[in-house]
């Protein structure tokens, strides 16, 4: 009755922005995104006494509001699938900031699915897996698996085909380097699930971010089939601005750039044309994630640094959510 599991977050190559359903949590278009190692969550869940209440705490506090009514729609989709009445405690633990551009709560909820699955004795399934991951945080459903993941946005009312699978496992690019770049610790203002569906109702530009988004994906697929870091990188950028681009034409207008993120992204043009290999991503806050293969790392990096970031996070291609043996409790 009790299971611990890690999960990595992932950062979106191709970006998932809007909800054609926001109980469920179904996106209007498909996404594409790379797992991240070493950054990781681990979350240990452990059921207990019938009808005792949930307990959950996030990084050392007890978790309150949406945050914990998020975490209580896995836990009672647990408890539907298992057949299960007992009330949870559950403990999690992540290894970077929060709120830093770099969502935890992908990894979290991919932990937490997990977890809670193993200790309410469900057989592993990575797909159900990413649906129950998905009901707390839609990216969550893309840290399942390792390497390179496609979320189908799926056409079904009761979600059941919208989840995410592996496309590329973590051993196929080796030398793909992401490096988060920290011009901000200031919490986000607005967070993705309010900005998301602010852009989906107000945006002119929408219909079309969905259906430019949905024709990337096949070509992110090519490219990193064929290790094409260029055509790759090109494709990031244009994606991220296009998600940022509908959101600055919302009402009121939406922006997450910051003055230390257009420095830094400018900066990274400039390293391109000045020979190193290196595009930037951008999620729903001020810290752009740093495309790049691992010769140019230490580059990349000051490049970074020179631009104003106050600290970068290095990561590569990271593999599975996995169980562990060791408890947090
Ligand atoms: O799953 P959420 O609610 O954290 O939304 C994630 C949205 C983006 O990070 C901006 C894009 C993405 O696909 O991860």
């Amino acid at each position: 009755m009790k299971a611990t599991a890690q999960a990595h977050p992932n950062i979106a190559l191709v970006k998932y922005w809007g909800k054609r359903d926001e109980a469920l949590i179904l996106p209007h278009q498909s996404s594409l995104s790379l797992t991240l190692a070493p950054l990781a969550v681990r979350t240990t869940v452990e059921f207990g006494a019938p009808g005792e209440p949930d307990r959950v705490e996030i990084n050392g506090r007890q978790a309150k509001g949406s945050d914990l009514d998020r975490v209580v729609r896995v836990l009672d989709a647990v408890r539907t699938e298992s057949g299960l009445e007992r009330g949870a405690q559950m403990v999690s633990r992540g290894d970077f900031p929060e709120a830093a551009g770099l969502a935890s709560s992908a990894a979290a909820f991919a932990a937490l699915a997990v977890a809670a699955r193993a200790a309410a004795g469900l057989a592993p399934d990575t797909r159900v897996a990413s649906i129950l991951a998905r009901l707390g945080s839609g990216s969550a459903c893309r840290s399942i698996q390792g390497g390179v993941c496609v979320w189908e946005r799926g056409t079904r009312a009761d979600g059941q085909d919208s989840f995410a699978r592996q496309a590329f496992s973590a051993t196929h690019w080796p030398e793909l380097r992401m490096l988060v770049a920290v011009v901000s610790r200031e919490e986000k203002e607005v967070k993705s699930r309010d900005g998301m569906r602010h852009t989906v109702e107000t945006s002119p530009y929408y219909a079309a971010w969905v259906k430019d988004a949905e024709a990337e994906i096949p070509r992110a697929l090519d490219f990193i089939a064929h290790k094409d870091i260029e055509a790759l990188g090109a494709l990031a950028e244009r994606n991220a601005w296009r998600m940022h681009c509908t959101s600055l034409a919302a009402d009121p207008p939406l922006s997450y750039l910051q003055p230390g993120t257009l420095a830094l992204i400018n900066r990274v043009r400039r390293a391109r044309e000045e020979g190193v290999p290196v595009w930037f991503t951008l999620d729903a806050g001020p810290n752009p994630v740093l495309l790049t293969l691992s010769a140019h790392e230490d580059a990349v990096e000051r490049v970074a640094r020179e631009a104003g970031a106050a600290s970068t996070v290095r990561c590569y291609p990271g593999g599975d959510a996995v169980l562990l043996r060791e408890h947090l409790f």
